[in-house]
């Protein structure tokens, strides 16, 4: 198989028209077969569910090309239970997790051209979802749904890469007390866009949440969650039921223990903490591992002695474990790497 002829290695984070995509539609009360289809495009009635009352949640894994030219992906098990949970907290109908794992696998098949080859530093960003289409204009969830997955091959989220990056402590809120910060629906990150233009505005790279209850503890980014590693060389991570709960922070935690023989702490994590950790990071399925370096409280700044110019220590030993597990260059628990094409 031949593949797409791209810059694979100064690819941005940015959506691209590849050859198909999956989708599933729901009516009278079940999920049709699904198909792989070409065309990137929908069409929906006006007063459509997802156009409303946004009816929306959503998925994001990547596909990997191991350095012996397998195509696999990570965990995508865990990424079908996430859509389950948050599907059921819509009031959308569950598409059923085994059929969610086998259209990532189909519709990885049928692109694997885009599939950035080893090495490039690029990965197929796979983004599956569900919007409710049918016509909803009293508050009420939609009869019909469609589940679809397209993919993009996406380089860093992050501009810059793996340099450090400098956070702003929001002033917004971006999930209420037993709201849905934990689920990924569509309407979290609506929420969270004025909240980044202003921080892209003011030459920070991302807004660091705090809980809306008391607004002392840290809970995550709009796109990840947040590690730090203490001058002991613990590993710490906010613990939080309005937060999402990342697939890639729940692998770190692993890592940390097992591979890196560290203590691991998952607990609530206070601001006035931060001052004291040594090493602090985004991860996520876009993000992997940023380093961050700095972080902006409303004219004071909390500097990590890792500095801005390079990840920590140990931030960049848990990059490499779990990027190489990824790739496949380090074996990974069982299950973790989910092979598609040999
Ligand atoms: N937090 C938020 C708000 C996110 O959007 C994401 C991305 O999916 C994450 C955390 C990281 O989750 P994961 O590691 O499962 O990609
Ligand atoms: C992901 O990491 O998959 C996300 O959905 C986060 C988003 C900021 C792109």
């Amino acid at each position: 198989m031949e593949k797409k002829n791209l810059d694979w290695a100064n690819l941005g984070f940015g959506y691209m028209v590849a050859d198909y995509r999956y989708v599933s539609n729901y009516k009278d009360g079940k999920w049709d077969d699904g198909e792989i289809t070409t065309d990137a495009n929908i069409t929906l009635n006006e007063c459509a569910g997802v156009f409303q009352y946004c009816q929306a949640c959503f998925e994001g894994l990547k596909a990997y090309t191991t350095e012996d030219g397998r195509i696999v992906c990570f965990r995508p098990d865990l990424n079908a239970a996430r859509m389950a949970d948050s599907a059921r907290r819509l009031e959308m109908p569950v598409f059923p997790e085994d059929r969610f794992v086998k259209a990532v696998e189909e519709v990885v098949k049928a692109n694997a051209a885009w599939v950035p080859p080893f090495g490039s530093g690029a990965t197929l960003y796979i983004r599956p979802y569900m919007i409710a289409t049918n016509p909803v204009i009293g508050v009420k969830p939609a009869d019909e749904y469609q589940f679809r997955i397209f993919v993009t091959p996406v380089g860093p989220y992050f501009k810059g890469g793996a340099k450090p990056l400098t956070i702003k402590v929001s002033d917004f809120d971006r999930a209420a007390p037993n709201g849905t910060g934990h689920i990924k629906a569509g309407l979290n990150y609506a929420m969270s866009l004025h909240p980044i233009v202003q921080a892209h505005k003011e030459g920070f790279d991302e807004n660091m949440y705090l809980d809306p209850g008391t607004r002392t503890k840290v809970e995550e980014t709009g796109g990840a969650n947040f590690i730090f590693v203490t001058k002991d060389n613990k590993f710490v991570t906010p613990k939080s039921d309005s937060i999402l709960p990342s697939i890639t922070r729940r692998s770190l935690m692993e890592v940390a223990e097992k591979y890196l023989g560290l203590t691991v702490e998952h607990r609530e994590v206070f601001f006035e903490e931060l001052k004291d950790f040594a090493e602090c990071g985004l991860c996520g399925t876009a993000a992997v591992i940023s380093p961050v370096g700095k972080i902006y409280d409303h004219g004071k700044e909390i500097c990590f002695p890792s500095g801005m110019e390079e990840m920590g220590p140990t931030t960049r030993k848990l990059y490499e474990t779990l990027t190489g597990i990824q790739m496949g260059e380090i074996e990974g628990p069982e299950g973790w790497v989910h092979v598609i094409m040999e």
